[in-house]
């Protein structure tokens, strides 16, 4: 049978699932500078589908969402790694390793994706709130399709825009034009959908002034221009190699794409959502835009550069994992612990220092040049694979909450940290670290 021929049985099919989703059990693993009676962004772990049935039935969520953006996989068929960048060890250099982030590989086959993207997109509208809009990235592999499907199930009247993403990037073929755009479509719920479209420089023919009566007109170094609302093509600058927002994550997309898309659905305060997160580049801009967001991602990689993008941030984040994940850390974690009481004074310093970490294997997705280089990480200094960690000084056995947290930069990672404490208060303390392939390990000392 043929694709086309499929299309009604898959939204049957879309529509079944999406009544039968169950809601997962998220349990909260992490706070990080939440307030009570203040609003906590959510980044969540686990698969999209039961998360989201559990925001509209626990979360009391349903309608409540202002803008969601999705970039889900777009049947490219391939499997998308991390690059890991390793610190020189004693002076030298170590080549990128590639690891493993997601797959893209259906399978099934194009009816089984679809049927997946459908049934979510459908939980998606009753997550959007009436004068919400939902934007869904993707590219020339199953846009066509997908679209026929959005017409199905927000209406072919609440299609607001097919926007264009044009990008320069490495690659081309012999036998095709290169294909340097993303698709990305854009539906309300309703006609009373928040839009503020930016302006737009758009220049005179010939670079002239046209001196027509009302229209203000500028010029710069070009020539002469008038603004208008923005255009649906749009040209953005893929992540660059070098540039400082890169997480390394596998199809990371741009701040300067998300920040438009924010600008234009959203006012400060609204809830954003992000489904598909990645590395949690909605969340960042959301965040920098002054808005609220709830993130998710079925990755472990995903989130840990999630929430190392958005700790400098100071953002209030709960970090809610799927309970059936079993997340068994490869990883043992070494620490040197003392403390050393202040003559004179009833306080004492704390002092954990990070001294070892080992791994019990290395991924087997990971290819032998990489493995070489974290054998001899791991030989030589070992703590050097730790992407970020933080201690709660207050442990309650039960809900991770940071005093402390240090992030590897360019100058290295802080390995030693000081507190200072009032002789015999101290109370249960767990240490978190992440390494560099996002592997998770909680050490209570
Ligand atoms: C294209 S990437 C998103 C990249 C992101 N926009 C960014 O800027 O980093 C797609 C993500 O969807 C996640 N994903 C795929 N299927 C999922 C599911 N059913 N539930 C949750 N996450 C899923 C993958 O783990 C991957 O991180």
């Amino acid at each position: 049978m043929n694709l086309i021929s499929k299309f009604p049985g898959i939204l049957e099919d879309s529509k079944k699932k999406y009544l039968e989703t169950k809601a997962a059990g998220f349990k909260i693993s992490e706070e990080i500078n939440c307030e009570e009676g203040k609003w906590s962004n959510v980044l969540a772990l686990g698969d999209n589908g039961g998360f989201m049935k559990s925001l509209l039935t626990e979360g009391n969520m349903e309608g409540k969402l202002k803008l969601i953006y999705i970039d889900p996989p777009f049947f490219s068929k391939a499997v998308y790694d991390a690059v890991i960048h390793l610190s020189p060890v004693k002076g030298e250099k170590l080549p990128p390793v590639k690891y493993f982030a997601y797959d893209d590989v259906w399978q099934k086959d194009m009816a089984g994706y679809l049927t997946m993207l459908c049934q979510r997109l459908m939980l998606m509208k009753d997550l959007l709130a009436e004068d919400g809009t939902i934007w869904i990235h993707l590219d020339w592999h199953v846009v066509h399709y997908v679209k026929v499907f959005l017409d199905e199930i927000f209406g072919e009247e609440n299609f607001v825009n097919e926007i264009v993403w044009q990008y320069k990037s490495g690659g081309s073929g012999k036998r095709h034009f290169a294909r340097k755009h993303d698709t990305i479509l854009v539906y309300s719920k309703s006609k009373k959908y928040y839009f503020a479209p930016p302006k737009e420089k758009s220049y005179n023919r010939g670079f002239k002034p046209y001196r027509f009566k009302g229209v203000k007109e500028y010029k710069d170094d070009l020539g002469w221009y008038t603004m208008v609302t923005m255009k649906d093509v749009w040209q953005v600058d893929m992540v660059g190699r070098t540039s400082s927002e890169r997480t390394g994550y596998a199809t990371q997309k741009p701040e300067a794409l998300l920040e438009r898309i924010i600008e234009s659905a959203t006012c400060e305060g609204d809830l954003c959502a992000d489904f598909f997160c990645g590395s949690g580049t909605l969340g960042a801009v959301a965040e920098r835009m002054g808005r609220k967001w709830i993130c998710c991602d079925g990755s472990s990689l995903a989130v840990s550069s999630t929430l190392k993008r958005l700790y400098p941030q100071k953002a209030a984040i709960k970090v809610l994992e799927e309970e059936s994940e079993h997340n068994t850390s490869p990883a043992k974690v070494t620490f040197n612990v003392k403390s050393e009481e202040i003559t004179g004074s009833d306080k004492e310093v704390l002092t954990i220092e990070l001294v070892d970490y080992q791994l019990d294997n290395l991924p087997i997705t990971m290819d032998e040049k990489g493995k070489e280089a974290m054998e001899k990480i791991l030989s030589i200094d070992p703590v050097n694979l730790i992407e970020y960690w933080s201690v709660d000084f207050n442990y309650d056995g039960m809900v991770y909450r940071p005093d402390m947290i240090f992030s590897k930069s360019k100058g290295g990672l802080e390995t030693k940290c000081e507190k200072l404490i009032s002789n015999g208060t101290q109370q249960k303390i767990c240490v978190k670290t992440v390494d560099v392939m996002g592997n998770c390990t909680f050490t209570i000392l």
